[in-house]
This record gives structure tokens, sequence and C-alpha cells, in this order.
């Protein structure tokens, strides 16, 4: 079942993903040689709290920490632990809040330092896929739109969407429906409408597109060890267009999705 938002609950879940925006910005700005996903999860927790946010993925199904940090061949739900950060690497944080019991949902994939001219192409490919879907996020059409435009764009670049791992709705629960694949065809799919809220969620893989999870029965990595990219936001289906709901807030680069 498909739950639509009014303008007020619009505003909460834009409220919180605010706080999403500023834990990913925080969190980014700790992020360098040296510091352990541990630490930065550590910061997350602290940062969401000072801000009376609660950090959604905390207990969500026994999920162990307060953020997913999921660093290179890790697609997403990667636990933090003592792994230390090098550059080079793509790290991903992926941060759910509840604030004032609505959530929203966000993740971006920070390169460490001088990175491979083969990462910083996934990391463009997979903001290029994200804005593409979320420019379909127009009511009158339908997921399989989003999703074939955001395929389209990784693909062409000789990339590959992860097809076992699908955005959602988002609300006042983590996950609502519909399904938000990354792959599709036009014209098929859920109809979007005017007050739904949605977490589009491109995660794409430099290899293939198959995965495997991990014995912790979370982390979920590419099967050919492949370097991976995450990047989604909340968008709102609004009378004026896509709303981003979780807007990026002091990152480095001008433009950034
Ligand atoms: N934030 C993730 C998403 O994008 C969900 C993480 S669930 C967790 O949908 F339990 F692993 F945190
Ligand atoms: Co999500």
């Amino acid at each position: 079942m498909i739950i639509r938002k009014s303008a007020r609950e619009i505003q909460k879940i834009a409220a919180a993903g605010a706080l999403v925006a500023e834990t990913i910005a925080h969190v980014g700005s700790l992020l360098g040689p040296g510091v352990t996903t541990e630490e930065l999860d550590s910061a997350a927790a602290a940062f969401i709290r000072e801000r009376d946010g609660i950090p959604t993925s905390e207990g969500y199904k026994g999920y162990p920490k307060a953020i997913c940090i999921s660093p290179n061949d890790v697609v997403v739900h990667g636990i933090p632990d003592g792994y230390v950060v090098a550059e080079g690497d793509l790290v991903t944080l992926d941060v759910g809040v509840t604030l004032d019991g609505y959530i929203a949902d966000s993740a971006y994939t920070f390169g460490v330092g001088a990175i491979a001219p083969e990462s910083q192409s996934l990391l463009d490919t997979g903001q290029n896929a994200l804005a593409a879907g979320i420019a379909e996020a127009v009511a009158g059409n339908r997921v399989g739109d989003l999703s074939h435009a955001v395929q389209m764009v990784v693909e062409r670049a000789g990339f590959s969407v992860v097809r076992s791992l699908v955005g959602h709705g988002v609300g006042r629960h983590y996950h609502e429906d519909p399904h938000i694949p990354n792959f599709g065809e036009p014209g098929r799919g859920p109809l979007l409408s005017e007050g739904m809220t949605i977490a589009i969620e491109p995660m794409i893989t430099a290899g293939d597109s198959e995965v495997a999870v991990m014995d912790d029965g979370w982390t979920i990595r590419t099967a050919d060890g492949s370097m991976s990219a995450h990047f989604e936001h909340t968008v709102a289906i609004t009378a004026e267009g896509p709303r981003i709901l979780t807007p990026r807030v002091g990152l480095a680069r001008s433009v950034e999705v």
C-alpha cells in the first residue's frame, strides 16, 4: 500500500531530511585517511541525537550501528567497525533520521583524497543517475520511467546497476511501498502521484551487477570485488514537480546531487 503524505507531513520529512544532509556533511568532514568507520559512526550518532533526532537504522531489524558506512566494494549496509579509511577509498555514508515521527533517508559516496580516474567516473555516473531518476519523479509518470532513466545513465557509462537492491517509499516507516528499482521499462509499474515520498537510490558497480551478503547478515559486497557507489535522496512528488527533501549542504564540490 502506497501512503501519500499531506503538505504538513512532507514538511516534517523535510525537517528530518535537513538533519540527514547536515549529518552527511559533518561526518564527511571527518572522513580521511586513518579514521575508522566506527569513529565516524559515533560522531554521526552524537550529531543526530544532539539535534533531537533518532538514527533510524539503529535497531532496525537488529542493525547494530547508527548509520551504514560502506567502503569500496561494499555496496550497502556496511557495519561501522575498525576499518581504517585510506586514500583512494570510496566511502558511502547512508543516513536515516527520524525526527518528530517522520523519516528521511539519504546516501552519498565520498572519494578519499586522490582517487583513481575510474572511481571518479563511477561517482559522477552515480550522481548523474540519481539526477536522472529525480527528474522523472513527476505525477503521471510510472516507476518504470524513473527506473529506466537511472539504468540508461549507468549502462551508457559502462557501469552496472545492482538489481537485487531497490529504493522505496519513506515516511512514518523507513521502507514503504512502492519499490523503486534502478532498472526497468518506461510506462511500467506503479503510477507516481502527488504526495508520494520516495527514496531514489542508484547502487552501481564498476564491474557486474551481482552482489553477495557477508556472514554478518548485513554487509553486501560486489561479487566480483569491483568498486561501488551509492547516491540517495528522499524526494516528494508535488504539483510543482520533484522536491528533494534531503538537499546537500556543505559539500566541497559546487554541483552535487
Ligand atoms: N538507509 C538504508 C536505505 O537506504 C537502509 C539501511 S537499513 C539498516 O534504505 F538497517 F541497514 F540500517
Ligand atoms: Co533508502
